[in-house]
C-alpha cells in the first residue's frame, strides 16, 4: 500500500522546497502547500486547510512570515485542530531560536494531542544567497543591527534534513531539536567569507535597531518594520551565542559549515546576477 501523502506547508520556501526534495527522493508522496499549489494552501484562507490536510500522515509547518506576527498563534492553533480532525497524525514545526513568539506556536504545537517534533532554528545560512540578504551580499554591504554578536548560522539542508527524519522516521515525537551550525560567528567573520563566495569584496555594516526599522518601513511599511525590528531586537542581543546540538541528535551527524554552505552556494550560482 502506498504511504499517505506528508503535507509540506511552504513548499516552494527555502526550507519546504528542500523538505518536499528530498521527501520525493526518498519515495513519499507529498502534497505541496502553498498558494499557488495544486491543492493550494493560505494562511489568509482558513477555507483551503482541509482539503490539504485530509489524508495527509504528516504536515511539515513553516510560518509565513514569521511566527512573531500578529495572529500567528491563532492560525497555528486553528492550524492543530483543523489537522486532528483531518486524521492528521503528525507534526513538525520550524520555529525561530530566541523567539518568545514562536515559543507560544510552539506549546500551542506540543498541546495539540498530536505527534510534534519541534525544529528551532538559528539563522539561515540562506538568507544570504536566497533570502532578503541576498542582494546586499551582492552590493557588497551586508548591515544588520548585531553588533558583534555571535551567531550559529545554520546551513537550511540540515532544517531540512531534519525535519525529513521527523516526518518520516520513528523516535522524534515529543522531541525539540535546536538546530544551529557547528561554529560561532559574527556577521564580520560571515560577511569575510562571504567574500570569497560572492566574488567580490562583502562587509558588515553595523546599524542601530532605529536605522534598521526605518529601512524595513521603507521596503515593507509599518508591520513588517516592528515584527522584524523585533525580532532582530531579540535573536541579536547575545542570547543566541551557543550552539545547539539538533543536528546531532536527529541525524546522528555533525550540521554544516558555513564555509562549506559558502562553496555548495557559490558552485550552484547562487551568486551569479541572474540567480
Ligand atoms: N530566515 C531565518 O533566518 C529564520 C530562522 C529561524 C526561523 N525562520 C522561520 O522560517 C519561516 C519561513 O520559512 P522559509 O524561510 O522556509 O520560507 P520562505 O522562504 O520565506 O518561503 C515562504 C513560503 O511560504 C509560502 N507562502 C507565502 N505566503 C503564504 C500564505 N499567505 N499562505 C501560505 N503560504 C504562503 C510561499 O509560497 P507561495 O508564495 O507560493 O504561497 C513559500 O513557499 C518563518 O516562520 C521564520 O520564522 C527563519
Amino acid at each position: 500500500m502506498q504511504h499517505p501523502p506528508i503535507l509540506v506547508i511552504g513548499s516552494t520556501g527555502k526550507t519546504g522546497r528542500r523538505i518536499a526534495g528530498q521527501l520525493a527522493d526518498l519515495g513519499y508522496p507529498v502534497r505541496y502547500g502553498s498558494r499557488h499549489s495544486s491543492t493550494p494552501f493560505d494562511w489568509d484562507r482558513p477555507e483551503t486547510w482541509p482539503a490539504a490536510l485530509v489524508g495527509a500522515h504528516a504536515a511539515y509547518i513553516s510560518y509565513f512570515p514569521d511566527l512573531s506576527f500578529p495572529g500567528a498563534p491563532e492560525k497555528v492553533r486553528a492550524l492543530t485542530q483543523t489537522a486532528a480532525a483531518a486524521g492528521v497524525k503528525r507534526l513538525v514545526l520550524l520555529s525561530g531560536r530566541g523567539e518568545h513568539h514562536a515559543l507560544r506556536c510552539e506549546e500551542i504545537v506540543r498541546q495539540s494531542g498530536l505527534e510534534y517534533t519541534l525544529v528551532r532554528a538559528a539563522w539561515f545560512a540562506q538568507n544570504f544567497s536566497e533570502g532578503y540578504l541576498r542582494e546586499p551580499a551582492l552590493d557588497g554591504v551586508v548591515a544588520l543591527p548585531a553588533g558583534n554578536v555571535r551567531e550559529p548560522i545554520v546551513d537550511v539542508d540540515d532544517i531540512a534534513a531534519v525535519a525529513v527524519a521527523a516526518l518520516t522516521e520513528e523516535g522524534h515525537a515529543g522531541k525539540l531539536y535546536e538546530v544551529t551550525g557547528p561554529r560561532l560567528l559574527t556577521f564580520a567573520e560571515a560577511a569575510a567569507e562571504l567574500s570569497g563566495a560572492v566574488g567580490r569584496s562583502v562587509r558588515y555594516q553595523p546599524i542601530t535597531l532605529d536605522q534598521f526599522h526605518t529601512s524595513m518601513k521603507e521596503i515593507g511599511g509599518d508591520v513588517i518594520a516592528d515584527v522584524f525590528t523585533g525580532i532582530c531586537r531579540e535573536v541579536l542581543d547575545g542570547r543566541n551565542a551557543s550552539l545547539g546540538d539538533g543536528v546531532q541528535r536527529a541525524l546522528g551527524r555533525a550540521p554544516r559549515d558555513f564555509a562549506d554552505f559558502c562553496a555548495a552556494a557559490a558552485g550552484a550560482g547562487a551568486w551569479s546576477e541572474a540567480a
